[in-house]
């Protein structure tokens, strides 16, 4: 039990804690040189067994230098502790600058937004939303709407047949209508009121389809929203109601709409709707310093069409022409969001860009 034995027990320790290079280590050290086994420990047991003057002198070598191990041993865990935190904080830290592989959450398409939001301004008032397929059976889409065979609003509708009739406007195929690709929503009209009970208040939101050029003002599929609503009584006030409230709800409490006389066979009378124009609110009008692009300073923007459903329609659907009465409009949803939104080039929505869709937010 020499005071250098004790000594070099003490600077082995030391040394040991200096060189342990993390703390794992510096638990292994902390066993070898401090544990029960270690050899100042066992040095610590020996002392018993000394004359008095050793025992007191060598308990109290033994002890310093124990004390130094156990200060030394505090000391390097200290600094190894901190040392992996530093570490821990670097090696952890997120690089948000890196590129990161997530698909982003799809969103559905601003003319899906604008036609529901459409909708639920009508399903708010109690409509119900109605639906009719996209190819359909020619007598809806004209003959149920008092197109007859040989109208000329039949070619205005610049139809794409799937199984055509022959000149004389007989089918085809045997006893068969012919089949088109539907030029408008309208046909849902004759199949709700064949399909349901009276009264009937439907909007019909869907795509429809012309054999246009696709353009920057045309497109040969495109999105119309209809309405058909059959009561007892009800009158072309109810109509016009009816549409002051849409575009009030859809572009705020200021707007109006306007009636034009016009013609479609499936309503009588007939009118083109306008709506006050969105951007100008019709201020634009003789006023040369305010020029408004959107209606070309004509402050009304035309909207779709509507009227009062022809009664030969009503009957063409079983329906008591005496008894009931009703309305009908119909607009496209492209020239609505393009005015809404000042987008110019028709293009821009059947092409599948996000950055068209992007501003428009990310509803899902
Ligand atoms: N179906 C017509 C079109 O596509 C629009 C229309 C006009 C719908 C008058 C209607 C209506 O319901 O009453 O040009």
């Amino acid at each position: 039990m020499k005071p250098e034995e004790i000594e070099r027990m003490r600077d082995e320790a030391l040394a040991a804690f200096a060189a342990a290079g993390d703390l794992d280590a510096l638990q292994a050290a902390k066993v070898a040189h401090t544990g029960g086994t270690s050899p100042l420990a066992l040095a610590n047991r020996e002392i018993g067994a000394l004359p008095p003057q050793a025992k007191a002198e060598a308990g109290k070598r033994i002890g310093q230098a124990r004390g130094a191990v156990s200060k030394a041993l505090a000391a390097r865990q200290v600094e190894l502790e901190a040392e992996r935190d530093a570490r821990v904080l670097v090696e952890e830290a997120v690089d948000v600058t890196l590129p990161y592989d997530r698909v982003p959450a799809g969103a559905r398409h601003p003319l899906t937004t604008m036609m529901e939001r459409v909708a639920d301004v009508f399903v708010s008032m109690g409509y119900e939303i109605a639906e009719g397929p996209e190819v359909e059976a020619e007598w809806f889409n004209f003959d149920a709407l008092n197109f007859v065979p040989d109208h000329p609003a039949r070619q205005t509708q610049d139809t794409f047949f799937v199984q055509g009739t022959r000149e004389d406007g007989k089918p085809t195929v045997d006893d068969e209508s012919g089949i088109v690709l539907r030029t408008h929503t309208s046909p849902v009209q004759a199949r709700a009121l064949l399909g349901r009970e009276l009264p009937v208040y439907i909007v019909c939101p869907g795509r429809v389809y012309r054999t246009d050029e696709l353009d920057a003002t045309h497109t040969p599929v495109f999105h119309q929203i209809e309405l058909l609503a059959i009561d007892e009584g009800l009158t072309m006030s109810d109509l016009k109601g009816t549409l002051d409230h849409m575009v009030k709800a859809l572009f705020g409490s200021d707007m109006k709409t306007r009636l034009r006389p016009n013609y479609f066979p499936f309503t009588e009378p007939s009118a083109e709707m306008d709506m006050l124009c969105y951007v100008c609110r019709g201020e634009s009008v003789g006023n040369a310093d305010k020029p408004c692009r959107t209606c070309s300073s004509e402050g009304w923007i035309e909207l779709g069409g509507c009227g009062m459903v022809n009664p030969r329609v009503l009957t063409a659907c079983g329906v008591d022409p005496e008894k009931y009465s009703g309305f009908a409009f119909g607009f496209g949803i492209e020239r609505m969001l393009m005015f809404r939104h000042n987008v110019e080039d028709m293009r821009d929505m059947v092409e599948g860009d996000v950055r068209f869709t992007r501003p428009f937010g990310m509803e899902i």
